[in-house]
């Protein structure tokens, strides 16, 4: 039966890295995959994860499966390094096989509970964005978002379309560190998107990948936490790839904030059942190890340290960026926006030539993993970027 098969081309970024690894040229940029790297270009464990492993090895005495739920101490301690102070009592937090697998329960859960819900995506947003939540049946549609001319938030075109949004529908949010255009929402204009929320009905589903990447680990959820104080229900997926490393353990989670105690249980319920549907429960290990992290003070101090250890290369790496393509035109945008991605604004033939003649590896949008550049690449990408300008 398979014979019936069509190929399909390869996924868009994770595509990238194969391509690049197969380059034998020896100057190959990688600003594919949107993964941290240090200045030699590896993606590190992180200190505090390491140690976090030591003490999990001694402390862990069976492998028996976790409650439907996953990790209720990773669940508690996420949730509050999300929401902080907010009145919490309206809101669980439900393990999840990544940010990814908490996007699709997320979207499961819309479909559960309003099937005629649309949800609207930024134009652009993450690309698997689109095939993750419309996979579950939810209709997708778009708000306008990004300005290429001024390469900063459209704010008057976003805040005009979400004017019309119809009640029911939800809204993704990018927490902090848009992927992948790094234009970011101010604070001011998260707090017109949460009034706007409210006096249409729609509910904010926000997105938190890069906590800690953009400007701090707190300042990073400031408008989502002031979205949570005056919103009566809200979603929110977290991973924990980026800011703890554990890209390749697929820990994250989903958050309901619902009208009443009650009514988020019933909504976690279902959650349980969508995903004993799916793939029964979350796998256990990542979520053990950012527990011990963030319940043990000397383990959260040095995870804080080394995320901002992260944050400050790459606001260093987009200056750096900016002033090599000074000779170039006007790149200071790029040391304005935040988190791991910028758009450098090229056409698809420029990227082509890119990859091609000069084997710099970005997605065909232009989108750029600031973290993949370092002292060493820095003028043979800034004269690559030059050569197909
Ligand atoms: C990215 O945007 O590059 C990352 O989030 C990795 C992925 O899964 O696409």
């Amino acid at each position: 039966m398979f014979e019936q098969l069509q190929p399909l081309p390869t996924d868009p970024i994770l595509g990238l890295t194969r391509a690049y690894q197969e380059d034998p040229n020896p100057s190959k940029v990688d600003l594919g995959v949107g993964v941290y790297k240090d200045e030699q270009g590896n993606t590190p464990v992180l200190q505090s994860v390491r140690k976090a492993l030591e003490v999990l090895h001694q402390q862990e005495m069976t492998k028996a499966y976790q409650g439907m739920s996953g990790n209720v101490g990773f669940n508690q301690a996420l949730q509050s390094l999300i929401f902080g102070g907010v009145e919490d009592d309206r809101i669980r937090t439900l393990q999840a096989p990544g940010g990814c697998g908490a996007l699709r329960l997320a979207a499961e859960l819309v479909v559960r509970s309003n099937p005629g819900a649309a949800i609207w995506v930024s134009t652009p947003t993450w690309a698997n964005h689109i095939p993750l939540l419309g996979n579950a049946g939810v209709e997708i549609k778009e708000y306008p978002y990004f300005d290429a001319a001024t390469s900063t938030v459209d704010f008057e075109a976003m805040r005009e379309c979400l004017s019309q949004v119809s009640a029911g529908d939800l809204v993704l949010l990018h927490g902090c560190c848009h992927n992948p255009t790094g234009a970011d929402l101010s604070d001011e204009q998260w707090g017109q998107v949460a009034n706007l929320a409210v006096e249409r009905g729609f509910v904010p589903f926000v997105d938190l990948a890069y906590q800690g990447f953009g400007a701090g680990i707190m300042e990073d959820v400031a408008g989502l936490r002031a979205m949570a104080a005056k919103v009566p229900e809200m979603l929110v997926v977290s991973s924990c790839s980026k800011n703890f490393g554990l890209y390749r353990e697929r820990t994250g989670a989903l958050s309901v904030m619902a009208a009443s105690p009650s009514v988020a249980d019933t909504a976690i319920s279902q959650l349980h059942n969508a995903a004993r549907g799916i793939y029964s429960m979350p796998p256990a290990h990542g979520a053990g190890l950012v527990e011990l992290i963030l319940t043990t003070d000397s383990l959260r101090q040095m995870w804080i340290n080394e995320v901002d250890e992260m944050r400050n290369r790459i606001q260093q790496l987009r200056n750096d960026l900016a002033g090599a393509l000074q000779a170039s035109g006007d790149f200071s945008f790029i040391s304005r926006q935040r988190g791991m991605f910028s758009f450098l604004g090229l056409d698809e033939a420029q990227v082509e030539r890119l990859q091609k003649e000069f084997s710099v590896y970005m997605v065909g949008s232009s989108r750029i993993n600031i973290a993949g550049i370092n002292r060493l690449n820095l003028d043979y990408l800034a004269h690559s970027i030059a050569a197909v300008l």
